[in-house]
């Protein structure tokens, strides 16, 4: 099943977030529904879903598209990031996480973007697999934050 990539529409904000918290990407720290109105506020068009095609059911009902996947990605004009990105567990292994990142790819190169960074949790090998299956290596860097908003 092809999924097709679009920006977010306000209509997905629920499904969204809950995609992300099936996907384990939510924290206490990290209200998913603030992160995605900071990103509306910035960058809009840089949030994007795949989402299912619709279809009709035995019975005759229809079942619209519904969102399975989704990136956020960014430009700072210096690297391109890319967060949140996340595959309904239920959907996994059909190459949408491969998709959503050629997507972003795309929007980045378009905007002149000549490098992608991401950061993965510790605790998330198999993130780290997916990447490098992408072509991302691990650079050699200490990634240092510094929280100035709590969420929580
Ligand atoms: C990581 C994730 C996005 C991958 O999505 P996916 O749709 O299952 O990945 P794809 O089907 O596009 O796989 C692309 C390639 O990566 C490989 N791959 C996918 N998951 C993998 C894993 N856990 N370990 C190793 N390889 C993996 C696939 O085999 C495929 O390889 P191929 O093209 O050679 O066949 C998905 O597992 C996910 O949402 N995980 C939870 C959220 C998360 O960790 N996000 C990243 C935060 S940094």
């Amino acid at each position: 099943m092809a999924i097709h990539v679009r920006s977010f529409t306000p209509g997905d904000r629920t499904r969204v977030a809950r995609l992300w918290e099936s996907c384990g990407l939510t924290r206490p720290w990290n209200d998913p529904y603030r992160d995605i109105d900071r990103k509306l506020d910035r960058d809009a068009e840089l949030l994007l879903v795949g989402e299912a095609p619709a279809s009709e059911a035995a019975d005759g009902t229809t079942t619209t598209g519904r969102v399975v996947a989704s990136v956020m990605a960014g430009y700072d004009g210096h690297r391109g990031w890319i967060n949140y990105l996340a595959v309904d567990p239920d959907h996994r292994g059909e190459g949408h996480g491969r998709t959503m990142m050629e997507a972003a790819e795309t929007r980045l190169l378009a905007l002149g973007c000549p490098k992608v960074n991401l950061q993965v949790r510790t605790d998330n090998p198999d993130a780290v697999a997916f990447y490098e299956l992408l072509g991302y290596s691990v650079d050699p860097v200490v990634s240092m934050g510094r929280r100035l908003i709590s969420d929580g």
